[in-house]
């Protein structure tokens, strides 16, 4: 029985451990993590994450070849194939610092399974790196190796949150990076063999190490410069008349473009988006290539600028001023289907809205109160890119309330910000939400969710992203 550890047990980790498991019932799948708590979730009726679908795959694997545990160094030594899924967030001091990755939990893994290993290994990078990670892990491996053999893959993950299950379950492609040699094209077949229980051959892409890992860091920048593109269009639809929603659908109509990933929005978030053009942007100034990095920040400096031109038009269209004034915040994850809050633009906004005095009131189906204060007392880290608000002071604090019902969070709110697109929020009772609010009501919505005719009928002055303008909100201030 071949047996596979994995090392990290978060958003990526799990999830793939679970599916390898139930594709491949003659394989044995440990994952483990430092994190008691997380391992105690994994093994209990409320997982760690919310994933649809990952419950049930779980349930049917958890004993029988899936197991959770935090007896690291047990499992490491056993496996034959060990995948290190460890987070690699950006760097925040030092060398580097608000760019580069921060490797330090995958050193610390690199080392612990040089340290525990007694048998020859796969090491496979699952974790999003720097391209070339693996020479220096390579280093790392041999140093320590005591004669064992170690081969290292880039296997990075390509499934988005929210649908994960999916994702793993029908893959685009799988990518399959390794060394060159007899040695390091056996260990890619062996994955491959993993794979192929359930992707079709020609779905499982074979390449060089340095390809595997940039492959990662390009992909990722590339959807991420969607997002910019088409905010960046939402601005000037919003000062022309332009309907966003008819120019992306006309745009991705083009064969060469495609209809998906052109959804106008507050701003991308996620832990993966900004992290990794960050990363991509270090790496391209340490090659000497300036002109390069510069291209790729702007796909973050658009991020911003779209999440501040949102803050500004709420206050700029509510006199001026949101001082004392309650707004419902509707959703707050980075995006439907998930609780996860990293990097979600529900943050840049609170906190904007916060810094000219408004009471919050925040709805979000999958967050808790804990992690929405913590976000939004965290201080985050400090760069060369506008957003770097301060963390909210103990007065700030009582400004903000967290409730668990959409309509709770809009009684007797002046206007509602949309900030996730929640299905949920599609079918509100809005004429009741209307007759509850004070007037006049605005609705604010962040991720064109809303019927934005429906709600003008019922009363509300409406903005919806690179739609065209409300009257009111052509007479109000200008917003850049
Ligand atoms: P995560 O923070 O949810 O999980 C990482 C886990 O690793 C944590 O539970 C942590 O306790 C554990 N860990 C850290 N050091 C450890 C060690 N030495 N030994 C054992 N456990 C250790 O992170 P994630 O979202 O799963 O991301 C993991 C990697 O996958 C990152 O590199 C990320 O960029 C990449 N990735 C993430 C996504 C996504 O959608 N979240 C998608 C593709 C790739
Ligand atoms: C992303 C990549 O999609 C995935 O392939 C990679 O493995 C990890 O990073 P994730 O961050 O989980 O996945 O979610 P994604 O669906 O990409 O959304 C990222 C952000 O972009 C979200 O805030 C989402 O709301 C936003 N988005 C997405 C838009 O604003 N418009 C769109 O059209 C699509």
């Amino acid at each position: 029985m071949v047996k596979i550890c994995c090392i990290g047990a978060g958003y990526v980790g799990g999830p793939t451990m679970a599916i390898i498991a139930l594709k491949c019932p003659s394989i044995e799948v440990a994952v483990v993590d430092i994190s008691v708590s997380r391992i105690t979730a994994w093994n209990s009726d409320q997982l760690p994450i919310y994933e649809p679908g990952l419950d049930g795959v779980v349930k049917q694997c958890r004993g029988k070849n899936l197991f959770f545990s935090t007896d690291v160094e047990k499992h490491v030594s056993e496996a034959d194939i060990v995948f290190v899924s460890v987070n690699t967030p950006t760097k925040t001091r030092g060398l580097g610092a608000g760019k580069a990755a921060d490797l330090t939990y995958w050193e610390s893994a690199a080392r612990m399974i040089a340290d525990v290993s007694k048998s020859n290994k796969i090491v496979v990078e699952k974790s999003t790196v720097p391209v070339k990670t693996a020479e220096a892990i390579e280093k790392i491996l041999t140093h320590n190796s005591k004669g064992i053999q170690f081969q290292i893959l880039s296997n990075p993950e390509f499934l988005a949150e929210g649908t994960a299950i999916e994702d793993l379950l029908k893959p685009d492609r799988v990518l399959i990076g390794g060394r060159e040699t007899p040695e390091g094209q056996k260990a890619i077949q062996a994955l491959k063999d993993v794979y192929a229980q359930w992707v079709p051959e020609e779905r499982i892409l074979t390449t060089n190490l340095w390809s595997a890992e940039l492959s990662k860091l390009a992909a990722n920048a590339f959807l991420a410069q969607r997002i910019s593109s088409v905010n960046a269009m939402s601005a000037l639809c919003e000062a022309t008349g332009a309907n966003i929603t008819q120019v992306s659908y006309a745009v991705g109509k083009d064969s060469r473009i495609g209809p998906k990933f052109l959804n106008a929005s507050v701003g991308f978030g996620g832990s993966c988006f900004q992290k990794d053009i960050l990363n991509l942007v270090y790496i391209c100034e340490c090659n000497g290539l300036p002109e390069v990095a510069e291209y790729w920040k702007q796909v973050i400096k658009i991020n911003d600028y779209q999440k501040n031109r949102f803050v500004n038009r709420v206050v700029a269209s509510m006199f001026n001023t949101v001082s004392n004034k309650k707004i419902a915040v509707l959703g707050f994850a980075f995006k439907k289907d998930t609780g996860d809050t990293r990097e979600t633009p529900a943050i840049d906004v609170c906190k904007g809205l916060l810094g000219d005095k408004a009471r919050l009131s925040i709805y979000d189906p999958q967050v808790t109160e804990d992690q929405i204060q913590r976000d939004l007392t965290m201080d985050k880290f400090t760069w060369d890119h506008p957003i770097h608000l301060q963390p909210m002071s103990p007065s700030t604090v009582k400004q903000v309330s967290v409730v668990w019902e959409a309509y709770e969070a809009t009684k007797d709110a002046h206007g509602i910000c949309i900030l996730t697109e929640w299905d949920e929020f599609k079918t509100l009772d809005y004429k009741r939400i209307y007759d509850n609010m004070q007037k006049p009501a605005f609705v604010f919505d962040g991720r064109n969710v809303v019927d934005v005719e429906k709600l003008r009928e019922i009363g509300f002055i409406v903005y919806s992203i690179g739609k065209p303008l409300d009257p009111w909100l052509k007479d109000m201030p200008a917003v850049a």
